[in-house]
C-alpha cells in the first residue's frame, strides 16, 4: 500500500500467543517519516535511541516521528511475554514533507483515556479520534502531514457522511463486519480497504439488517506529491539521501537503545 501520504498498512495479528512465544522488532533504525502504531489488544513495550520509552496497552495509540533518525524497538511487554495472550493492532508509515524529513525525533504516547470519543445522537455511530476531527470532536495528537486517523464502530444501520478536505486521499480499512462505502453503497469486507475517489466526504454505513456491528479505520491525507526513494527504515526523495541514510546509522549517528 502506497498512497501519498501513507507508505504502508500494516494490520498486525490477531495472533495467539503462549507464553513465551511472542515476538516484536528489536532494534531498527527508522529516517524520514512517522509510525503510528494503534493496538486493540496485547500490550507492547517501545523504547527508542532519543530516550523516549511506552508501554502500549489496548486503546493506546503510539506516535513516532522518527525525523532525522532513531533507533527503536518495539516488543511485546513484559508481562506479555510472560502470560500470552492476543496481539492485535496496526501500524502505520506516514512520509513526511521534504523540509520536515531531518526535523528531532518525537513521541507522543496517548493513553486510551485521553483519546477523544464521539457517538452520533441516533447513537450507532461511534468514533475514536486518533487525528483530525469528527462529530465534534477533535485529536490531541499534532501531526506534521495534515490526515486523518478515525476509528469508527458502526452498529447496523449506522450511517456517516465523514467530511474529508478536498483533495485529501482517503482509504477505509475494514477490521470487522461488512461495511458499505461510498455514494454507491459498495461492499466492503472483513480484511479490505477501500479507496474513495474524492469529493468533500466520505460516506460510511452498515445495512439495518445485518446481524453484527462494523468497525473500521478511515485514514485521510493531504499527498505530498513529492519524490519518494525508500529502502526499507528509510523514506527520503532521492537515492544520495537513502544512501547517506544507511552511512549514518552505521556510522552509529542514529545512536543506539
Ligand atoms: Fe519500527
Amino acid at each position: 500500500m502506497q498512497v501519498d501520504p501513507f507508505l504502508l498498512f500494516d494490520h498486525l495479528g490477531p495472533v495467539k500467543w503462549g507464553p513465551g512465544e511472542g515476538i516484536g522488532a528489536p532494534d531498527h533504525p527508522h529516517r524520514g517519516f512517522e509510525t503510528v502504531t494503534y493496538l486493540l489488544s496485547g500490550e507492547m513495550q517501545h523504547k527508542d535511541s532519543a530516550g523516549h520509552s511506552g508501554m502500549l496497552r489496548p486503546g493506546d495509540v503510539q506516535w513516532m516521528t522518527a525525523g532525522a533518525g532513531v533507533v527503536h524497538s518495539e516488543l511485546p511487554s513484559d508481562a506479555f511475554m510472560k502470560n500470552g495472550g492476543t496481539l492485535h493492532g496496526f501500524q502505520v508509515w506516514v512520509n513526511l514533507p521534504a523540509h520536515a524529513k531531518m526535523i528531532p525525533p518525537r513521541y507522543q504516547d496517548i493513553p486510551a483515556s485521553r483519546i477523544p470519543e464521539a457517538v452520533s445522537t441516533d447513537g450507532k455511530v461511534k468514533v475514536r479520534v486518533i487525528a483530525g476531527e469528527s462529530l465534534g470532536q477533535a485529536a490531541v495528537i499534532e501531526t506534521r502531514t495534515p490526515i486523518m486517523y478515525l476509528h469508527f464502530t458502526l452498529q447496523p444501520g449506522g450511517e456517516i457522511a465523514q467530511p474529508v478536505p478536498e483533495g485529501y486521499n482517503a482509504l477505509a480499512y475494514v477490521i470487522r463486519g461488512e461495511l458499505r462505502a461510498g455514494d454507491e453503497c459498495r461492499i466492503v469486507h472483513e480484511g479490505q480497504m477501500a479507496r474513495f475517489g474524492g469529493g468533500n466526504a466520505v460516506r460510511l454505513a452498515v445495512d439495518n439488517k445485518t446481524a453484527e456491528p462494523a468497525d473500521l479505520l478511515l485514514l485521510a491525507g493531504q499527498p505530498l506529491n513529492e519524490p519518494v526513494e525508500r529502502y526499507g527504515p528509510f523514506v527520503m526523495n532521492t537515492r544520495a539521501q537513502i544512501v547517506q541514510a544507511m552511512r549514518d546509522y552505521h556510522d552509529g549517528k542514529m545512536g543506539s537503545i
